[in-house]
């Protein structure tokens, strides 16, 4: 099959960065832990949930724009936190700065970022952008991580709690994956003190695996920032973590990273949802790949969906303004979804708009 010239959708951009990147790198973006049962499923299960649209509802005029913990974006749709964005595109995290801000967007910024977050801020000085944050056996680093955030202008903390352990990513061992010369993590480098770069490995090593509820609430309440927590998939995590002062959820499997064989996040959205109640935001990760992902997980009570891949396909692609297009064309999409299910804002779409499965 002969590649398009001009991609137009997500899966295009999927392809064309296939071409583009090395074995080691696309494994690295594209892979997931053990037989990837989960990443495969993670983007299947949104299209299980058929759509149900109601008509002769005046749909002349749509608005995607929604507010996401106090920030007004053009659409339920960030930038999730991935590292080492400098090996899709020398454009790095500071393209992927630029294009989130020129969608009015909002990126997070991972803690294994490839640029170091000052110069992040910089490339894009009024756009909102979150820190994500692994919390470290020594919270020295963490407070050095969030420090470097806060003078970065960050406005929230993303505690991710899905890996105490890398995942056992299969495509990496295979290919002998190591982070190329000439890219690093600055902003951990910094943290440790170290002068020379870390690899992946050693940068889990010192993540906390004794991380409990407790001592989140301990971090969250030291925290100059508000913090959610990444990587809940279940109601009763949902439930402690809002007792213990999350300012918001993301239901996350960390793109099939982790755990391989757990559930797919758009069948663990509705649970997390209902067991919150309102009491605050929940996102969503993990396959979104088209604009009706994004309804329907909009209809299951999530307030934003973050896509992880399709931005480093984008980035790869055509760098920041690669980036830019993923992020355009996905809004484009949700609003032409939202259309045709007579939806006007991300704000008319509920359960009512999802047939019963099965
Ligand atoms: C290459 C890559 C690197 C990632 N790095 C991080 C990270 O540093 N921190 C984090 O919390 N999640 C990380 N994730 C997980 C994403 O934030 C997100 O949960 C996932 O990519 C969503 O699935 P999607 O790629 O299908 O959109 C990474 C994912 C990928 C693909």
């Amino acid at each position: 099959m002969s590649l398009p010239t001009t991609p137009i959708n997500v899966a295009d951009y999927q392809r064309l960065a296939g071409e583009i990147l090395a074995d080691g790198p696309l494994g690295y973006f594209n892979g997931g832990a053990a037989d990837e049962n989960t990443l495969e499923a993670n983007e299947l299960a949104w299209a299980k949930f058929k759509l149900r649209p109601r008509v002769c509802v005046d749909v002349s005029s749509i608005s995607t724009t929604t507010s996401v913990l106090g920030h007004e974006l053009s659409a339920p749709l960030l930038v999730a936190p991935t590292a080492l964005q400098r090996m899709a595109h020398d454009d790095g995290e500071i393209g992927m700065a630029q294009a989130a801000a020129s969608a009015g967007s909002l990126m997070v910024c991972s803690t294994l970022a490839s640029t170091p977050l000052a110069q992040i801020a910089a490339a894009a000085p009024s756009a909102p952008r979150w820190l994500q944050l692994y919390l470290s056996r020594d919270r020295a680093v963490s407070e050095s991580l969030v420090e470097q955030g806060v003078n970065a202008g960050a406005s929230a903390i993303v505690v991710t709690v899905d890996a105490p352990y890398a995942g056992r990513r299969e495509r990496d061992l295979r290919n002998g994956f190591v982070v190329p010369p000439g890219i690093d993590m600055p902003g951990v480098t910094a943290a440790l003190g170290r002068s020379e770069g870390l690899s992946v490995e050693e940068f889990f090593s010192i993540v906390d695996p004794s991380l409990d509820w407790l001592a989140l609430e301990e971090f969250i309440s030291g925290a100059p920032l508000p913090v959610l927590i990444k990587g809940v998939q279940c109601g009763e995590d949902a439930r402690l973590a809002c007792e213990h002062g999350v300012a918001g959820i993301i239901v996350s499997n960390h793109g099939g990273r982790q755990l391989d064989n757990v559930a797919a996040t758009a069948d663990v959205l509705g649970e997390v949802v209902d067991a919150v109640g309102g009491q605050v935001e929940v996102l969503v990760d993990g396959g979104i790949r088209r604009g009706s992902d994004i309804c329907t997980a909009l209809a299951l009570g999530a307030k934003a969906v973050l896509v992880g891949r399709p931005a480093l396909w984008g980035l790869t692609v055509g760098g920041s303004a690669g980036a830019a297009d993923v992020l355009r064309l996905l809004a484009d999409e949700l609003s032409l979804a939202m259309a045709l299910l007579g939806a006007r804002s991300p704000a008319e779409l509920n359960r009512g708009h999802l047939a019963k499965n099965g």
